[in-house]
Protein backbone atom coordinates (compact mmCIF):
# COMPACT_ATOMS: atom_id res chain seq x y z
CA UNK A 1 0.00 0.00 0.00
CA UNK A 2 1.60 3.19 -0.81
CA UNK A 3 0.63 6.75 0.90
CA UNK A 4 -0.11 9.44 -0.94
CA UNK A 5 -0.64 12.73 0.68
CA UNK A 6 -3.06 15.45 -1.39
CA UNK A 7 -3.55 19.12 -0.39
CA UNK A 8 -7.18 20.62 -0.56
CA UNK A 9 -8.64 17.20 -0.37
CA UNK A 10 -11.98 18.24 1.01
CA UNK A 11 -13.39 19.68 -2.12
CA UNK A 12 -12.89 19.92 -6.74
CA UNK A 13 -9.85 18.14 -8.02
CA UNK A 14 -8.68 17.08 -4.43
CA UNK A 15 -11.51 15.50 -2.89
CA UNK A 16 -12.13 13.93 -6.57
CA UNK A 17 -8.14 12.36 -6.53
CA UNK A 18 -8.54 11.16 -3.02
CA UNK A 19 -11.68 9.21 -4.01
CA UNK A 20 -9.42 7.62 -7.13
CA UNK A 21 -6.46 6.42 -4.72
CA UNK A 22 -8.59 5.45 -2.03
CA UNK A 23 -10.42 3.01 -4.55
CA UNK A 24 -7.06 1.89 -5.71
CA UNK A 25 -6.07 0.46 -2.19
CA UNK A 26 -4.20 3.53 -1.13
CA UNK A 27 -3.70 5.04 1.81
CA UNK A 28 -4.28 8.78 1.67
CA UNK A 29 -3.38 12.00 4.03
CA UNK A 30 -6.12 14.06 2.86
CA UNK A 31 -4.91 17.45 4.26
CA UNK A 32 -7.61 20.58 4.63
CA UNK A 33 -7.72 23.39 5.96
CA UNK A 34 -10.87 22.66 8.27
CA UNK A 35 -11.13 18.88 8.62
CA UNK A 36 -14.36 19.13 10.98
CA UNK A 37 -16.49 20.32 7.98
CA UNK A 38 -15.29 18.34 5.11
CA UNK A 39 -18.51 16.45 5.54
CA UNK A 40 -17.85 14.22 2.04
CA UNK A 41 -14.27 13.90 2.86
CA UNK A 42 -15.36 12.43 6.22
CA UNK A 43 -17.66 10.24 4.33
CA UNK A 44 -15.32 9.02 1.87
CA UNK A 45 -14.32 5.06 2.26
CA UNK A 46 -10.73 3.30 2.16
CA UNK A 47 -7.43 4.00 4.53
CA UNK A 48 -8.07 7.54 5.00
CA UNK A 49 -6.37 10.04 7.10
CA UNK A 50 -7.54 13.23 7.25
CA UNK A 51 -4.98 16.11 8.01
CA UNK A 52 -5.31 19.68 9.02
CA UNK A 53 -3.47 21.88 7.01
CA UNK A 54 -2.76 25.37 5.47
CA UNK A 55 -0.48 25.00 2.88
CA UNK A 56 0.14 29.21 3.50
CA UNK A 57 0.86 29.06 6.96
CA UNK A 58 4.41 27.84 7.62
CA UNK A 59 3.66 26.87 11.32
CA UNK A 60 1.16 24.39 9.76
CA UNK A 61 3.55 22.95 7.35
CA UNK A 62 5.88 22.23 10.07
CA UNK A 63 2.78 20.49 12.43
CA UNK A 64 1.74 18.57 9.69
CA UNK A 65 5.15 17.27 8.93
CA UNK A 66 5.55 16.54 12.66
CA UNK A 67 2.15 14.48 12.50
CA UNK A 68 3.75 12.40 9.38
CA UNK A 69 7.07 11.91 11.15
CA UNK A 70 9.35 9.17 9.84
CA UNK A 71 6.84 7.63 7.26
CA UNK A 72 7.29 7.24 3.51
CA UNK A 73 5.72 9.45 1.19
CA UNK A 74 5.30 8.10 -2.55
CA UNK A 75 3.11 10.51 -3.76
CA UNK A 76 2.60 13.70 -2.92
CA UNK A 77 0.22 16.15 -4.66
CA UNK A 78 0.29 19.46 -4.36
CA UNK A 79 -2.98 20.99 -5.42
CA UNK A 80 -4.88 23.55 -3.09
CA UNK A 81 -5.04 26.59 -4.87
CA UNK A 82 -6.93 30.06 -5.01
CA UNK A 83 -8.01 31.93 -8.50
CA UNK A 84 -6.49 35.72 -6.91
CA UNK A 85 -9.88 37.40 -6.44
CA UNK A 86 -11.65 39.53 -8.69
CA UNK A 87 -9.51 42.48 -8.94
CA UNK A 88 -6.82 41.23 -11.39
CA UNK A 89 -7.59 43.72 -14.24
CA UNK A 90 -5.09 45.74 -16.13
CA UNK A 91 -6.96 48.96 -14.56
CA UNK A 92 -7.69 47.66 -11.26
CA UNK A 93 -5.55 45.13 -9.63
CA UNK A 94 -5.84 43.77 -5.78
CA UNK A 95 -1.91 43.69 -5.21
CA UNK A 96 -2.21 42.17 -1.51
CA UNK A 97 -4.42 39.55 -3.43
CA UNK A 98 -1.42 38.94 -6.01
CA UNK A 99 1.15 38.37 -3.38
CA UNK A 100 -1.58 35.92 -1.77
CA UNK A 101 -1.74 34.04 -4.76
CA UNK A 102 1.72 33.37 -5.00
CA UNK A 103 1.85 32.86 -1.32
CA UNK A 104 -0.71 29.80 -2.01
CA UNK A 105 -0.03 28.80 -5.29
CA UNK A 106 3.73 28.97 -6.26
CA UNK A 107 5.74 29.35 -2.82
CA UNK A 108 3.44 26.50 -0.43
CA UNK A 109 4.30 23.82 -3.18
CA UNK A 110 7.83 24.56 -2.93
CA UNK A 111 7.74 25.03 1.17
CA UNK A 112 5.70 21.27 1.70
CA UNK A 113 7.81 19.25 -0.99
CA UNK A 114 11.23 20.60 0.50
CA UNK A 115 9.71 19.60 3.98
CA UNK A 116 8.51 16.38 2.44
CA UNK A 117 11.96 15.54 1.08
CA UNK A 118 13.22 12.84 3.72
CA UNK A 119 9.55 11.28 3.56
CA UNK A 120 9.65 11.12 -0.29
CA UNK A 121 13.42 9.46 0.08
CA UNK A 122 12.58 6.63 2.26
CA UNK A 123 9.90 6.05 -0.36
CA UNK A 124 9.32 3.62 -3.51
CA UNK A 125 9.40 5.29 -6.61
CA UNK A 126 8.56 8.73 -5.18
CA UNK A 127 6.68 11.51 -6.86
CA UNK A 128 5.56 15.09 -6.48
CA UNK A 129 3.31 16.32 -8.54
CA UNK A 130 1.75 19.99 -8.50
CA UNK A 131 -1.62 21.05 -9.60
CA UNK A 132 -0.45 24.24 -12.13
CA UNK A 133 -2.47 25.05 -15.47
CA UNK A 134 -2.22 26.15 -19.12
CA UNK A 135 -3.12 29.62 -17.64
CA UNK A 136 0.57 29.82 -17.12
CA UNK A 137 1.85 28.28 -20.04
CA UNK A 138 3.85 31.09 -21.94
CA UNK A 139 3.40 28.67 -25.50
CA UNK A 140 -0.25 29.52 -25.40
CA UNK A 141 -1.79 32.66 -25.71
CA UNK A 142 -5.21 32.46 -23.70
CA UNK A 143 -7.19 34.94 -22.99
CA UNK A 144 -6.49 38.44 -21.02
CA UNK A 145 -6.47 39.12 -17.57
CA UNK A 146 -6.14 37.17 -14.50
CA UNK A 147 -2.34 38.69 -13.99
CA UNK A 148 -2.21 37.07 -10.65
CA UNK A 149 -3.50 33.76 -11.42
CA UNK A 150 -1.47 33.12 -14.70
CA UNK A 151 1.77 34.60 -13.26
CA UNK A 152 1.78 31.86 -10.13
CA UNK A 153 0.92 29.21 -12.16
CA UNK A 154 3.85 29.85 -14.43
CA UNK A 155 6.15 30.37 -11.92
CA UNK A 156 4.84 26.99 -9.60
CA UNK A 157 5.63 25.05 -13.18
CA UNK A 158 8.96 26.48 -12.89
CA UNK A 159 9.73 25.81 -9.45
CA UNK A 160 8.70 22.16 -10.71
CA UNK A 161 10.92 22.15 -13.54
CA UNK A 162 14.19 23.13 -11.00
CA UNK A 163 13.44 20.66 -8.41
CA UNK A 164 12.81 17.89 -10.93
CA UNK A 165 17.01 19.00 -11.79
CA UNK A 166 17.91 19.13 -7.85
CA UNK A 167 15.75 16.06 -6.59
CA UNK A 168 16.75 13.70 -9.87
CA UNK A 169 19.81 12.00 -7.55
CA UNK A 170 17.31 11.70 -5.44
CA UNK A 171 15.46 9.49 -7.80
CA UNK A 172 12.14 11.71 -6.84
CA UNK A 173 9.92 12.10 -9.58
CA UNK A 174 9.08 15.91 -9.90
CA UNK A 175 6.38 17.01 -12.66
CA UNK A 176 3.92 20.40 -13.01
CA UNK A 177 0.72 19.15 -13.98
CA UNK A 178 -2.77 20.97 -15.77
CA UNK A 179 -5.64 19.22 -14.49
CA UNK A 180 -8.06 20.32 -17.82
CA UNK A 181 -10.67 22.98 -17.52
CA UNK A 182 -12.88 21.17 -14.62
CA UNK A 183 -16.60 21.63 -13.43
CA UNK A 184 -15.33 23.08 -9.73
CA UNK A 185 -15.90 26.01 -7.37
CA UNK A 186 -12.91 27.22 -9.52
CA UNK A 187 -13.61 26.28 -13.62
CA UNK A 188 -17.04 26.35 -13.07
CA UNK A 189 -20.37 24.93 -14.22
CA UNK A 190 -19.41 25.60 -17.83
CA UNK A 191 -16.20 23.98 -17.86
CA UNK A 192 -15.18 21.23 -20.36
CA UNK A 193 -14.67 17.92 -17.80
CA UNK A 194 -15.96 16.69 -14.14
CA UNK A 195 -13.44 16.26 -11.44
CA UNK A 196 -13.71 12.66 -11.74
CA UNK A 197 -12.92 12.39 -15.13
CA UNK A 198 -9.88 14.73 -14.59
CA UNK A 199 -8.76 12.77 -11.40
CA UNK A 200 -9.33 9.76 -12.98
CA UNK A 201 -6.99 11.20 -15.86
CA UNK A 202 -4.56 12.30 -13.80
CA UNK A 203 -4.30 8.85 -11.64
CA UNK A 204 -3.30 6.85 -14.56
CA UNK A 205 -0.68 9.55 -15.20
CA UNK A 206 0.93 9.62 -12.02
CA UNK A 207 0.17 5.67 -12.02
CA UNK A 208 2.84 5.42 -14.67
CA UNK A 209 5.27 8.33 -14.10
CA UNK A 210 8.95 7.19 -14.29
CA UNK A 211 11.75 9.44 -14.20
CA UNK A 212 11.79 9.72 -17.55
CA UNK A 213 8.95 11.88 -17.43
CA UNK A 214 10.55 14.28 -14.56
CA UNK A 215 10.68 17.37 -15.43
CA UNK A 216 8.27 18.19 -17.63
CA UNK A 217 4.52 19.40 -18.11
CA UNK A 218 2.15 17.10 -18.62
CA UNK A 219 -2.10 16.99 -18.79
CA UNK A 220 -4.76 15.46 -17.46
CA UNK A 221 -5.14 13.49 -20.50
CA UNK A 222 -1.58 11.86 -20.52
CA UNK A 223 -0.74 14.43 -23.15
CA UNK A 224 2.52 16.75 -22.88
CA UNK A 225 2.10 19.82 -22.13
CA UNK A 226 3.78 22.86 -23.96
CA UNK A 227 5.69 25.21 -21.36
N1 LIG B 1 -10.87 23.81 -12.03
C1 LIG B 1 -10.09 24.04 -13.07
O1 LIG B 1 -10.58 24.18 -14.22
C2 LIG B 1 -8.60 24.13 -12.91
C3 LIG B 1 -7.83 24.29 -14.06
C4 LIG B 1 -6.43 24.37 -13.95
C5 LIG B 1 -5.85 24.24 -12.70
N2 LIG B 1 -6.63 24.08 -11.59
C6 LIG B 1 -5.95 23.94 -10.29
O2 LIG B 1 -6.37 22.75 -9.68
C7 LIG B 1 -6.27 22.88 -8.24
C8 LIG B 1 -7.60 22.50 -7.60
O3 LIG B 1 -8.58 23.37 -8.13
P1 LIG B 1 -10.16 23.13 -7.99
O4 LIG B 1 -10.74 23.45 -9.31
O5 LIG B 1 -10.44 21.84 -7.34
O6 LIG B 1 -10.50 24.36 -7.01
P2 LIG B 1 -11.52 24.53 -5.81
O7 LIG B 1 -12.72 23.69 -6.03
O8 LIG B 1 -11.67 26.00 -5.65
O9 LIG B 1 -10.71 23.92 -4.55
C9 LIG B 1 -9.56 24.55 -4.11
C10 LIG B 1 -9.00 23.75 -2.95
O10 LIG B 1 -7.80 24.40 -2.49
C11 LIG B 1 -7.92 24.57 -1.09
N3 LIG B 1 -7.14 25.67 -0.56
C12 LIG B 1 -7.14 26.97 -0.94
N4 LIG B 1 -6.31 27.68 -0.16
C13 LIG B 1 -5.78 26.81 0.73
C14 LIG B 1 -4.86 26.92 1.80
N5 LIG B 1 -4.30 28.10 2.15
N6 LIG B 1 -4.52 25.81 2.49
C15 LIG B 1 -5.05 24.62 2.18
N7 LIG B 1 -5.96 24.44 1.20
C16 LIG B 1 -6.30 25.53 0.49
C17 LIG B 1 -9.41 24.77 -0.85
O11 LIG B 1 -9.71 24.61 0.52
P3 LIG B 1 -10.92 25.41 1.25
O12 LIG B 1 -12.17 24.62 0.98
O13 LIG B 1 -10.51 25.43 2.68
O14 LIG B 1 -10.98 26.78 0.64
C18 LIG B 1 -9.96 23.69 -1.75
O15 LIG B 1 -9.86 22.44 -1.15
C19 LIG B 1 -5.86 24.33 -7.99
O16 LIG B 1 -4.47 24.40 -7.79
C20 LIG B 1 -6.25 25.03 -9.28
O17 LIG B 1 -5.50 26.20 -9.51
C21 LIG B 1 -7.99 24.02 -11.66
Amino acid sequence: MQTIVITGANRGIGLALTHQFLQAGHHVVACCRQPSTAVELLASAGSLEIAQLDVGDAHSVQLFCQQLGTRAVNVLINNAGVMGGDHQGIHDMDYQAWMHTFEINTLAPFRLTTALIPNLKRADRPRVLTISSQMGAFGLEMGTGRYAYRTSKSAVSKVMQVLAQELAPDNIIVCPLHPGWVRTDMGGASAEISAEESASGLFKLIDNLTMTESGRFWSWDGREHIW
